[in-house]
């Protein structure tokens, strides 16, 4: 479904990451992404950091099309396409735990609010956590990582899921963020023997299993994904290591 919205709520999240809130009644579920645009930008897929009725996108500036999304003020337009993927799976009454890194903490917000999952944020600096706030008011338990240790827990938001795992048992953990903190999830739920979700990102063109773009191992990221088990992630050899470029050519992953 592809549908104009009007920008309902902007809220500045930190010095580069924004969060515009729409109404939409398309159902939607944690995990799901849509693909948004705006004159003057090229189509780009957004997760839904809200999935109810009202819902909305948390966008950090890093490119043209990013940086056009950030001039949005109330009112506005966006046109919506989706929602799209398969989200995460979620059990209520097993402990999960959710790990949000960078600007994937937005994707990770409806899984916490359905579940009140634990929480860890990771950030660069205490200037680039965002949604503490909202994971605060869904979740008892929420935990921040700094690399400078300027907030909270010193180290990435490997080593603190750590320190948590060794202190409490869980059943599940959710992952969002940047491919090297995915694989560090990766690699310490084998090692503790935790099943968990992880979602990914490549470069999508149709957003819709079509046009073959954001092919990872066989995988479609945006159809048969963007959330992949544990055991999934296991069995591809480019999750970490490749990606497909604009034009579709393999190269190294960021
Ligand atoms: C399923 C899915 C969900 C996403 N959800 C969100 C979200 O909730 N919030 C959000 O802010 N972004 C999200 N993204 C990423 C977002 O789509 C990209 O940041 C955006 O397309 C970049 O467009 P741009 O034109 O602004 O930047 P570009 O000009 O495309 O990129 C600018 C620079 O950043 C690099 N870059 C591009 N994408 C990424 C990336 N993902 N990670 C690291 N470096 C990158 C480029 O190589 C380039 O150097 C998601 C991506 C996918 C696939
Ligand atoms: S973006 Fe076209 S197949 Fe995934």
């Amino acid at each position: 479904m592809s549908d104009f919205v009007k920008i309902l709520g902007a809220t500045r999240e930190s010095h580069d990451t924004m969060t515009f809130e729409f109404r939409w009644d398309e159902k939607a579920s944690p995990g799901q992404f849509v693909m948004v645009w705006v004159p003057g930008m090229e189509e780009v897929p957004m997760s839904l950091s809200r999935t109810n009725r009202i819902k909305s996108i948390t966008v950090k500036a890093i490119g043209d099309d990013t940086r056009r999304l950030h001039e949005l003020r109330l009112g506005d337009s966006l046109r919506v396409r989706g929602p799209y993927g398969r989200g995460f799976s979620l059990k209520k009454g097993v402990e999960t735990l959710a790990i949000g890194g960078g600007a994937g903490t937005a994707a990770i917000m409806p899984a916490v609010k359905e579940i009140g999952a634990d929480v860890i944020i990771g950030a660069r600096t205490e200037a680039d956590v965002i949604m503490d706030d909202l994971a605060s008011k869904y979740s008892k338990n929420v935990w921040i990582s700094t690399d400078d240790g300027s907030r909270g827990f010193r180290g990435n938001a490997v080593q603190l899921m750590r320190e948590k795992a060794a202190e409490k048992s869980y059943g599940m953990v959710l992952a969002c963020g940047p491919e090297v903190m995915l694989r560090g999830v990766l690699g310490a739920c084998s090692e503790l023997g935790l099943d968990c979700q992880l979602s990914m990102e490549r470069h999508m063109k149709c957003g819709a299993g079509l046009c073959g773009c954001c092919v990872i191992d066989g995988q479609r990221v945006c159809k048969d994904g963007p959330v992949f088990t544990g055991e999934q992630a296991a069995r591809m050899p480019e999750f970490g290591s490749k990606r497909r470029d604009e034009a579709g050519r393999l190269v190294g992953a960021r």
